[in-house]
């Protein structure tokens, strides 16, 4: 076949720091999909190394073949293994304690293990519910804020039985804060040069391993009073983690690693299912069809009951809503992955061994060829019946794919439809502000900016 060459945006500044200064710091990824609007669906950027990108379903499914490509962290994440080493998201594969971990962690995430977690998350998501009833219908609910109280808090008790009590109090848990910053600080340092990081972010990098070592006193701690009070019953991760013998070499997960994991949960855990939920409403209160139909399917399988889990697959509108929003929304914005051996891709690029590449997920997901002219609407009924399955391989991945698949892809999208079965039982919801349009703001997620929203009790509902 012939080869092309991936074409590349020019540099500035004599190329002295490659396409820095085409990247908006406090937006990046806005940056590559203009980029891709202008260079089309593969470019190579120098970003302090090389990166190709990509952005079409063609290209990305070709990342998920595991005999040419493997998830290799990226500078963010390498920074981030300041705070979690080798828990499961910044592992390199060949860590031992990533292999052990995830066989391991793997089944708590099952089937089993998510109804196991039912009662735990059905518990906070009420608490969220009685939150907004008491504020009352004139209320502007800021919809990023109190759902990250939601994630966070049932990331806590169903992982660790722990108690975060995000709805109690004003100011977020200091835990969340210092999570919040360290993962923030992270990302900024994984897209500054090394001198920059060095010169300029001395006093930054100081606070962030201060906040490091607050962290990981609270997991230490979570960990050791679970040693002198064991929790035989305690259907959560950490009974996993700590009395869990890995079948291929005998071992458990020692207490220095449990400690990487109960961050990497917690951090992987909240954001990304919050971000999630906020643009699932967002698309709600806009699609005025697409909400009655969700209300609809909600007043016929749960009604005046208590959500069950035998309720939640028969939600089959709500689950096309949530895999709608995530495919026009998805909340974390790229997978990375890195060329294993020298390949060519789409049968005409070459890309040499050891090359990281990213795919654009808001481009995948948008691919006309694969969902057609309509792909920038949110039409949940696409969803449904089966027409996802139908797809071509590849077309639909927020949570990525394969080995470094997200491992709590269950656990988000059971918390997720029991969030909005509660909410939309008991609440009439819209926009806030009925003008508003989706804005967006990326923190280490995508996220709608500013979305508020206002909750009125249904009649009838108690
Ligand atoms: C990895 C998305 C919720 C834990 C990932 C990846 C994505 C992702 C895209 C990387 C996959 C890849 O490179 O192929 C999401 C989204 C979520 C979500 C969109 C919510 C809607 C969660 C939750 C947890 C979690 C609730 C834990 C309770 C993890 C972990 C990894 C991961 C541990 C690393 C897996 C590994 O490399 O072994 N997630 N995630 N995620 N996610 Fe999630």
């Amino acid at each position: 076949c012939k080869l092309v060459e991936i074409p590349e945006p020019p540099k500035q500044y004599f190329g002295l720091i490659g396409h820095m200064p085409d990247i908006d710091p406090g937006f990046p990824i806005r940056s590559f999909w203009n980029l891709m609007d202008m260079y089309g669906p593969i470019f190579k950027l120098d970003l302090g190394g090389s990166r190709i990108i990509l952005g079409n379903q063609e290209l990305i499914s070709q990342l998920f073949d595991e005999d040419k490509w493997k998830k290799v962290p990226g500078k963010p994440q390498q920074e981030m293994r300041a705070a979690s080493r080798d828990g499961l998201f910044t592992a390199f594969l060949e860590e031992p304690n990533w292999w052990k971990a995830h066989r391991l962690l793997l089944p708590a995430f099952g089937p089993l293990g998510l109804l196991k977690m039912f009662d735990n998350m059905l518990e906070v998501g009420s608490q969220l519910v009685l939150m907004w009833d008491r504020f009352g219908p004139d209320h502007e609910i800021d919809c990023a804020e109190d759902l990250t109280r939601l994630t966070f808090d049932t990331i806590g008790l169903c992982g660790f039985n722990f108690r975060f009590n995000e709805f109690y109090s004003d100011e977020p848990h200091p835990f969340a804060k210092q999570l919040g910053e360290v993962l923030t600080e992270s990302g900024r340092r994984g897209n500054r040069p090394p001198f920059v990081n060095r010169l300029l972010y001395f006093r930054a990098e100081q606070r962030r391993q201060e906040n490091i070592l607050k962290m990981w006193a609270l997991c230490d701690k979570i960990v050791r009073d679970r040693r002198e009070n064991p929790k035989p019953d305690a259907n959560d991760l950490l009974n996993v983690m700590l009395n869990g013998v890995d079948r291929e070499t005998g071992e458990k997960l020692s207490d220095e690693n449990i400690r990487f994991q109960i961050g990497t949960f917690l951090g992987a855990g909240y954001e990304t299912t919050s971000a999630s939920l906020s643009f699932i409403y967002y698309h709600l209160c806009h699609n005025t069809d697409a909400l009655r139909k969700a209300q609809q399917e909600v007043d016929e399988i749960v009604g005046d009951k208590v959500v069950t889990a035998s309720m939640l697959p028969r939600l089959t509108y709500l689950d096309a809503c949530i895999k709608e929003s995530m495919r026009i929304n998805p909340p974390v914005n790229l997978v990375n992955r890195t060329a294993t051996k020298d390949t060519v891709l789409g049968g005409k690029y070459f890309v040499k061994k050891g090359t990281p590449v990213s795919g654009i997920l808001r481009h995948l997901h948008r691919d006309r060829k694969i969902w057609g002219e309509d792909a920038d609407e949110f039409r949940p009924e696409r969803m449904l019946n089966g027409g996802f399955q139908a797809l071509p391989p590849g077309s639909w991945k927020p949570f990525g794919d394969g080995l470094r698949a997200c491992i709590g892809k269950g656990f988000a999208e059971q918390e997720m439809l029991i969030n909005l079965a509660l909410v939309l039982q008991r609440f009439q919801i819209a926009k806030a502000d009925p003008n508003y349009t989706l804005k967006m703001k990326s923190t280490l997620t995508t996220k709608p900016d500013n979305f508020k929203m206002k909750v009125c009790r249904r009649q009838g509902r108690t």
